[in-house]
């Protein structure tokens, strides 16, 4: 792990997005050190993949301020952001692949984008990344004819295409069998241990968060509500975030919010009561 005196990798401060007049991020603050792989978890629509797009710089905060490796994001134009891009990798919640293009083709994408390597060495690097994440022998395929599970690991086999540095994964392991889950786990490691890749990884997948992470966050209605190591988070005297790690139905976090609480909630505006005729039919 890195040196506590490095600069951190990423420096995220009081960072807020609101879209209309909610509030989806709310004054997040945290760093992460090389080497170390950060657990972003919390449950489904609380803001974790909307964290992530500001972080790599697809989407710009209300407010607040996102360096990585040093740099302040925020403000950077597409020709500055291009080569933060080439150092770090990222693993969409839904794969995104090109549909259009072959497995290989899609491993291979950032290779021809940020690189002068030939063919022949691209050609090498696909099957190498491939094998790393057990899809060896798919390289001819389209995206609609693998599984849910191999489009995910497609999709990781393109983000470590240019060994980058930094790896951002969005539900790495949602959709892969336990065996399948354990291999993408120990590529995980191996990468942060031995070559001392940072790595910040949003997941649902309490086994997988702790056995990769070294430190973890929990968000709840777009603010942080718990980050400590994986034995505080483990320990912790906050009941959301027992209730969160032991998967109970029952406990302080709401299923979804009544309109009354809306009322009363900060962060969540309810759309005014006479705002009907949400849907319209067309009118020929
Ligand atoms: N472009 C957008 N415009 C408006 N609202 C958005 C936009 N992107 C995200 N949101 C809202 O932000 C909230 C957080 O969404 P986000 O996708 O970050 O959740 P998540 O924590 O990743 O959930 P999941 O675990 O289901 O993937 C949601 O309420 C969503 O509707
Ligand atoms: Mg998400």
């Amino acid at each position: 792990m890195g040196d506590s005196t490095d600069p951190p990798v990423i420096e995220v401060a009081d960072l807020v997005r609101t879209f209309g007049d909610r509030v989806v991020l709310n004054d997040i603050s945290f760093t992460v050190q090389r080497g170390e792989t950060l657990v972003i978890m919390g449950g489904s629509g609380c803001g974790k993949s909307t964290l992530l797009r500001h972080i790599i710089g697809s989407m710009k905060p209300t407010s607040g301020s996102v360096k990585i490796f040093g740099e302040e994001i925020t403000a950077m134009n597409e020709r500055e952001m291009g080569n933060v891009r080439k150092r770090f990798g990222m693993l969409f919640q839904s794969g995104a692949l090109l549909a259009s293009l072959t497995v290989g083709e899609n491993v291979a994408l950032p290779m021809f984008q940020h690189t002068r390597k030939s063919p022949d060495e691209i050609e090498e690097i696909v099957e190498q990344k491939l094998k790393m994440v057990g899809l060896s022998g798919f390289e001819d395929l389209k995206p609609a004819e693998i599984s849910g599970g191999m489009k995910k690991r497609v999709g990781l086999a393109r983000a470590l295409a240019l060994d980058p540095e930094l790896l951002f994964s969005d539900e790495p392991t949602s959709g892969l069998d336990p065996i399948m889950t354990a291999v993408v786990d120990q590529l995980t490691l191996k990468l942060t241990h031995g070559e001392h890749m940072t790595a910040v990884v949003v997941t649902h997948d309490m086994t997988s968060a702790f056995r990769i992470a070294t430190r973890m966050i929990m968000l709840g209605h777009g603010s942080i509500v718990a980050q400590g190591s994986p034995d505080e988070i483990r320990n912790s005297a906050n009941p959301e975030v027992q209730q969160f790690i032991h998967g109970e139905a029952d406990g302080p976090i709401p299923l979804n919010l009544s309109q009354e609480e809306h009322q009363h909630h900060q962060l969540v505006k309810p759309r005014p009561f006479g705002a009907r005729h949400r849907f319209h039919r067309k009118t020929v």
